[in-house]
């Protein structure tokens, strides 16, 4: 039997060792204010066993985590349709990059860039009556939390400061990639990446990507095969230009966000969440995929 509590709690004492712990994302204002020194450690099997160390229930920005929600309720919502607008190549450069949708006739390479997340929050907003009221309702249910909310001042951060985001929202409109007008598909954008939860949420909400579609509730939300591929996303596009590190230090399937978390998945075992703010080069949590290494390492635990 591995104990996941001891292997956590070591990960936990060296992570609060390390000295460069990475950047905290400032090109949202309202980011810039977490505590670098935050770090939180969660893990849940599939038959419910719970273990934590350090700030695991504390509520973070989950940013490009919200991505796999997205991707996950676009394609219970209209299935295959979906890839006629997105592709499913990783892009092997930084998750804002804009060259690449030019270049490919604003086909986004995959749902986790930010254009190709972009476009799924089009998909959604065409297809869900209340958009930003369903998707949080949503991330409720897959959590079994009905806590979990926006945090709208990093909304409106990111709204103020998404430049980048219009530009790639506006290249895609110009292409026809776009159903919604530009300003309507991004506030929910910016609002389904402001969504915060913490380590221990996201281990739960995460269950059903774990275990073939099926909730914590035992509410069947997507098939088998739509879970493989959601996974094989999460595996080769999940951490941009990061990916195959990720892939070759952890060996799980898994995705990032610029608030410092990382959810990932050992199908069929359990999900484990991290939370550390200072970012690397790649926009990833510089802590968060060391301490992933070393739990994976340690517990001989992978899909490889
Ligand atoms: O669109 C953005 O830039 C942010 N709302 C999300 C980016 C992000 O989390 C990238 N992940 N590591």
């Amino acid at each position: 039997m591995v104990d996941f509590q001891a292997i956590l709690n070591r990960i936990y004492q060296d992570a609060k060792a390390v000295k460069d712990k990475g950047v905290v994302a400032s090109y949202i204002p309202e980011l810039a204010h977490v505590d670098p020194e935050a770090f939180g450690m969660h893990l849940r099997t599939s038959e419910g066993e719970k273990y934590g160390v350090g700030d695991f229930d504390k509520l973070f920005s989950i940013q490009s985590i919200s991505k796999v929600f997205a991707l996950s309720k676009a394609m219970a919502l209209i299935g295959d349709a979906i890839w006629k607008r997105v592709d499913v190549e990783p892009s092997g450069n930084p998750y804002n990059f804009l060259a690449l949708l030019e270049i490919e006739n604003s086909i986004p390479r995959n749902p986790f860039i930010n254009s190709g997340a972009i476009v799924i929050a089009d998909i959604l907003l065409s297809n869900l009556k209340n958009p930003k009221a369903d998707f949080l309702s949503y991330v409720r249910e897959l959590a079994g939390d009905s806590s979990i909310n926006y945090n709208e001042e990093v909304a409106y951060s990111e709204k103020n400061t998404g430049f980048k985001n219009y530009a790639s929202a506006n290249l895609l409109k110009s292409f026809n990639n776009l159903e919604n007008p530009v300003d309507a598909v991004l506030d929910f954008y910016f609002h389904q990446c402001a969504i915060e939860m913490s380590c221990s949420q996201l281990s739960k909400a995460f269950y059903l990507f774990a275990n073939k579609g099926s909730c914590m509730q035992q509410k069947q939300h997507i098939s088998n095969q739509q879970v493989k591929r959601i996974n094989a996303l999460m595996l080769t596009c999940g951490f941009y230009d990061e990916a195959g590190e990720f892939a070759f230090e952890v060996g799980l399937p898994g995705k990032s966000g610029v608030g410092g978390g990382i959810a990932a998945l050992l199908p069929d075992q359990f999900v484990i969440s991290v939370w550390s703010p200072g970012l690397n080069k790649k926009g990833n949590s510089k802590l968060g995929v060391h301490a992933l290494e070393q739990f994976t390492t340690k517990a001989k635990l992978s899909i490889f």
